[in-house]
Order: C-alpha cells, then structure tokens, then sequence
C-alpha cells in the first residue's frame, strides 16, 4: 500500500512534541526496508523527540538520533562523519513552512539561523533542504534508502510543494518512492471554514531514494543533463507551441514575434533568437519547408 495512514501515534516520541510524526509510519518503513537486512543501521538527522529512534530501538534496529537541539546541525555537520557508520536507512523529517517554529519555541531560548523553521523564504528552505538531502545521501550505503518526511503547504491562495522540490532537486534515477502519509489531528482539519473550493493539505509525503554508488563529481553530471534536457524539452515546446498557434507552418520572422509575445523566456535569455533557430534545426519535431519557413515534421 503506498498509502500509510495512522490515526493513534503510539508510545514511542512525545505526543506533546509539535509536529511529532506517529510511530506506526517508521516501524512500517523499518518494516519493509530494514528488518530483512543482517545488522541494518538507520539514521535520523532530525530527531525531534526520539520517535524514529524509540521505535528502532524496540525493534533491535542498531540507531543514530541527531538533532539542532542537541548540537547536530545538518547544514554544517557531516552525519557520516558524526555517526562514524553509514546507515541502510537515512530518514529526516524536517520542518517546513514555518508551521511549527521550532529552535526559540519548542526548545531552547533564541531562534537558531540555521534552524530549518526559520528560513527567510521558500527559496531558502529549497535550498538548505537540498544540502541536507545530499548530506543523508553522503550517510547512505549505496544500494541503500535515504529520503524525507514532508508535506506541502497553501497560503494566500499560493500552494508550494516542497515535495515536488526536493524531487526536483535530487537524482532523477535515484528516486525509488512517494508514499503519501494521511496526517490526523490537523489544526486546520479541526477548524470549519465554510464552503471552500480546495480542500486543506491533510497529507504528507515520504520521498525514498536508493543511492547509487557514483561520486560527487558524476552526481553533479547527471543533476546537470537533467536539468539541461528540462530546459532544452521547455524550449521545444515552447517553440511547438507557436508553430501550432501559427497553424504549424510560419517564416522565421512570425515564429519570432509570436514567441515573444507568448513566452517571458525571451526576457532572461539576449541570444533568444539564435535559441529559437537552434531549436528549429536540432529537433526532429521541426522541418524546414523552404529558407526561412518552419513547419510542424
Ligand atoms: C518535525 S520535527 C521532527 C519530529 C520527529 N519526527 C518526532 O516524531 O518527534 C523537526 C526537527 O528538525 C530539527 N531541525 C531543524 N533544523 C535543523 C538542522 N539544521 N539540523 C538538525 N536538525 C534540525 C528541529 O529541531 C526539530 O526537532
């Protein structure tokens, strides 16, 4: 089932802790990726209040529970490096949205900068969530999982998927999973709002990764195709687009206005032209009819 859904959390962590995950989800994970490996060793580098780690430990899960709280950073700590072992599971459940401030709030006295619940913007946890993954990643044996809690979030109309972010942002053909975990209890499920057209977020995600054994350096070759070949595919679109608007035949200098016109590419990019002929002549989706006339092939 790549549904989880568990209304009672168990005994495990602290019910008092915010944001605290039920302990059903990890004995099912460590269930299915850890209990048929000889020794198996999982990681959290973002504890909270020990849920991951309690349930690991009733379950003879060898375990190492890492958080801001006790003095593990993982925006400038190695885990590999603070667990001395590399784990078969490497799983994080970070705050996001600033739904539950945590470092100022939940513990400690003054708000931590690096403190995930603390970022300036969406941008900013992207991005620092991004380190982190590549940090777990580091802390993984390859062939193994590494991967993150995490759920999504409207506000002001406006609906960031940090999910889709981190999917993005990681090895496409290390993606080995999206579980969807129905939350319970929400503050927002609780509260009646009305006749409202989208309903409230009241599910996360658990994203699994299988790392494959490459270096860094290979890693950052095949993060870049993949980012290239996004790009490249939007341009080809875009360009399509046109052609099917022009009524899929058009000289050059149509095909130019009308890209102008419908896409704000153009803005970030001086060479857009020399782009829009390069993507006419490269893709075999395109066919020249006679000099300067472009046609759907
Ligand atoms: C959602 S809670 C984890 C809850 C946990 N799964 C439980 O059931 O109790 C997120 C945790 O991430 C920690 N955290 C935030 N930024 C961090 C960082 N840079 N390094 C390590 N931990 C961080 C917070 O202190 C908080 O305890």
């Amino acid at each position: 089932m790549s549904i989880l859904s568990y209304p009672d959390r168990g005994p495990w962590g602290k019910s008092s802790w915010r944001g605290n995950c039920s302990g059903f989800i990890y004995k099912e994970l460590f269930e299915r990726i850890l209990l048929n490996q000889v020794d198996p060793v999982f990681i959290d580098p973002m504890v909270g209040s020990g849920t991951s780690i309690d349930v690991a430990n009733e379950l003879g899960i060898r375990c190492h529970g890492l958080d801001l709280h006790s003095g593990f950073n993982a925006l400038r700590d190695s885990i590999l490096e603070r667990t001395g072992e590399p784990g078969h599971l490497v799983l994080s459940h970070p705050p996001y949205a600033g739904q539950v401030v945590y470092s100022s709030n939940v513990w400690g006295k003054e708000a931590h900068p690096d403190d995930l619940s603390h970022c300036v913007d969406d941008e900013d946890f992207h991005h620092k969530l991004q380190l982190v993954m590549l940090n777990q990643r580091e802390a993984t044996v390859p062939g193994h999982y590494y991967g993150t809690i995490i759920g999504d979030w409207r506000r002001k109309g406006v609906y960031t998927s940090y999910q889709a972010e981190v999917i993005a942002r990681m090895p496409a053909d290390e993606l080995a999973a999206v579980l969807i975990k129905q939350q319970h209890n929400t503050t927002s499920g609780r509260k009646t709002y009305g006749k409202m057209v989208l309903p409230f977020i009241e599910h996360e995600y658990i994203l699994l990764f299988k790392r494959k054994a490459r270096t860094v350096l290979a890693l950052l070759g095949v993060m870049a195709k993949q980012a290239h070949q996004r790009l490249q595919g939007t341009w080809r679109n875009v360009v399509k687009l046109v052609l099917m608007d022009l009524g899929g035949c058009a000289p050059l200098q149509k095909i130019y206005e009308r890209v102008a016109a419908v896409t704000d590419k153009v803005a970030s990019n001086p060479n857009w032209q020399a782009k829009v002929r390069q993507t006419l002549q490269l893709s075999p989706e395109f066919a020249a009819r006679e000099r300067g006339v472009w046609a759907l092939a």
